[in-house]
Parts: C-alpha cells; sequence; structure tokens
C-alpha cells in the first residue's frame, strides 16, 4: 500500500526516530509499505518518519528500481567507516521542489539489522553513499536543508513557509 508522504513542517519529519526492535509482520508490512511508495513517488530512498513512523528504518535503491533485488532495507543503522568528500544536487521527497547541493563523504559503511532482524552492513560510494546519509539524517530528525548554510537554506525555508501560509504545501 502506498503510503502518504510528510512534508517539511510536519513533526514526525524533525525529531529522532526510535530503534526498531520488532521485526514482526506489523514492521514487514511496514517496509513492504515503504518500497512500494518509494518507487510511486518516485525516489531513490524513503526514510521511516516520512510516512509517519517513528523508526529508526529505512530503504533505497540508488537504481531507481531499474533491477528491484537493488533495493536496501536497513533499521538502525550507524556509520562505521566514511571517508573522502562529495559535493552534489540532492532533493527529497519531503520537500518537493526543492534541490541543492549538499557536502558529504563520497563513501560510507554503514552497519544495522537486515528486514529479518539479523546484522548486515552496506557499503556505498557516490549516489548510493549519499542516499544512506541523506535516509539516516531523517532518522535524526534531519532533512537535508539543515546541512546548508546561510543563504540557500534561508532561501528554501522562507519558500517553504510562503507556500504553507498560502495553503499550497
Ligand atoms: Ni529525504
Amino acid at each position: 500500500m502506498i503510503r502518504p508522504i510528510l512534508r517539511y513542517g510536519a513533526d514526525a519529519l524533525h525529531s529522532t526516530a526510535k530503534p526498531v526492535d520488532d521485526f514482526g509482520t506489523e514492521l514487514q508490512t511496514l517496509i513492504d509499505d515503504m518500497i512500494e511508495t518509494m518507487y510511486a513517488a518516485p525516489g531513490v530512498g524513503l526514510a521511516a518518519p516520512q510516512v509517519g513512523i517513528a523508526l529508526r528504518l529505512f530503504v533505497a535503491d540508488p537504481s531507481s528500481g531499474r533491477s528491484t533485488s537493488d533495493v536496501c532495507v536497513l533499521a538502525n543503522p550507524e556509520i562505521v567507516e566514511q571517508e573522502g568528500t562529495q559535493s552534489e544536487e540532492e532533493g527529497c521527497l519531503s520537500l518537493p521542489g526543492f534541490t541543492a547541493r549538499v557536502a558529504r563523504p563520497s563513501r560510507v559503511v554503514l552497519k544495522g539489522l537486515g528486514r529479518d532482524g539479523t546484522p548486515i552492513q552496506l557499503e556505498g560510494e557516490g549516489l548510493e553513499a549519499r542516499v544512506f546519509q541523506h535516509e539516516l539524517d531523517h532518522l535524526d530528525g534531519s532533512l537535508f536543508v539543515n546541512r546548508l548554510q546561510g543563504i540557500r537554506r534561508d532561501q528554501i525555508v522562507r519558500r517553504v513557509h510562503k507556500l504553507q501560509r498560502t495553503g499550497k504545501w
């Protein structure tokens, strides 16, 4: 089932999510729904808080569904290694219509739990690394605008506030 994606300003997007500890059917349904919602958007990643669930869980597929076997599911992720830098244009399904250049490490290794609760590691470079870090930020209540500085950040926030005031957000 496709779930509605919350937008910037919704409480769930600006709060710290809780660790996943129950990998039962409710979580399996949530994961399937998140994958379906991500592909339908379409997007390359989706974090549970974006569908209003305050759990440390994300799904990602930097291939954009060219091969659905590429979909990654990670609960309770932690960065265990990072190196390099990259600065690329980034967007977010919770901030439709906005993009900005965001600086991040160019390679990361994450550890966490797979959808069945067993420990796994994910390694990503370039776009993949950026998606993993972007989704991890969502679990700490942070959106890409929070990583921007000065004018660009103010511009985006001001334009979102204007859209909110006029009921177009
Ligand atoms: Ni996002």
